[in-house]
């Protein structure tokens, strides 16, 4: 029917950073959506209670779980730890047995599409890279299985904490590096949105609207803001009510 949704997804980690955020809007902008979740048997993740969520928890390692978990679904979300990269081949093999159509991978982070960056950063994009493939692959066994991988870019509240943008609130440090140029970032609670609206896009393409047909084996981009690390410095001064006087200020260069 043109116009239809989603209606069954599973998500693999909903109590992640983004996944949690992601299912409070997705009840509201899809309303006929039912969630399952899935969680492993040693977890102590809670989730919330909603007559259209339902919790499954066992050993991922056991296929006949995750089969059983994927059957009738249309579309899991894997926001898994990334120190768990590896635990995605054993969901993804079952969501494909299970005759699921649209898995979207462990990404949420850099354009692992874009060839200048996966050439500077081997070791970030490869393993993301190599899901991205044995999902292309798996197609030709498991017909119409596809993935829809979602850049997001640094989130810029976990980044900005994490000093990963030169600049070091607690110690009044800015590593200010000329050759960086602009980036794309966002924060967590606009990555579930942007999350909600993808998947409660309909499922076909209409004359109104792009369809998740639409991004199959391909890239969605979230972002809320592009910068420089002048831009963000000036606004944490703003925040902050300091001015370069409070701060110790460093040149440096990223090559
Ligand atoms: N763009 C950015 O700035 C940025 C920053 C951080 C992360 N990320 C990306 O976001 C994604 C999620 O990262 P996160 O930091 O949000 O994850 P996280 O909070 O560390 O973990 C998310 C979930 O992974 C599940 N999990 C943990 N260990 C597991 C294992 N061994 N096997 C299977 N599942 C396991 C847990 O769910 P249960 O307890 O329910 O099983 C946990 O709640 C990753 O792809 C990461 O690269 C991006």
């Amino acid at each position: 029917m043109a116009g239809e949704k989603l209606r069954k997804l599973v998500i693999v980690g909903a109590s992640s950073k983004i996944a949690a955020p992601t299912v409070t809007h997705l009840l509201d902008t899809n309303p006929d959506l039912q969630i399952t979740i899935l969680s492993r048997a040693v977890s102590r993740a809670t989730f919330p209670s909603s007559p259209r969520i339902t919790v499954k928890k066992g050993d991922y390692d056991d296929e006949e779980f995750l089969i059983e978990a994927f059957r009738g679904q249309e579309a899991v979300m894997i926001v898994i730890s990334i120190f768990a990269m590896d635990a995605q081949y054993k969901l993804i093999d079952a969501a494909a047995k299970a005759g699921v159509k649209w898995i979207l991978p462990n990404e949420y982070g850099a354009d692992n599409d874009n060839p200048t960056f996966i050439k500077l950063h081997r070791e970030l994009t490869t393993p993301k890279d190599d899901v991205l493939r044995y999902i292309e692959k798996l197609s030709e066994t498991y017909t119409g299985v596809s993935y829809i991988a979602v850049a997001t870019g640094p989130w810029l509240d976990t980044s900005i904490n994490a000093v990963l943008f030169g600049i070091s609130i607690r110690s009044r440090t800015y590593t200010h590096y000329p050759d960086a140029g602009y980036f794309s970032t966002t924060t967590k609670e606009q990555v579930g949105r942007g999350l909600a609206a993808l998947l409660s896009l309909p499922v076909h393409p209409t004359p109104e609207s792009a369809g998740l047909d639409s991004y199959a084996n391909k890239f969605v981009y979230i972002a809320s803001h592009r910068l420089n690390q002048d831009d963000l410095f000036a606004a944490i001064k703003r925040f902050s009510r300091t001015n370069d006087a409070d701060w110790t200020i460093k040149t440096s260069t990223v090559a």
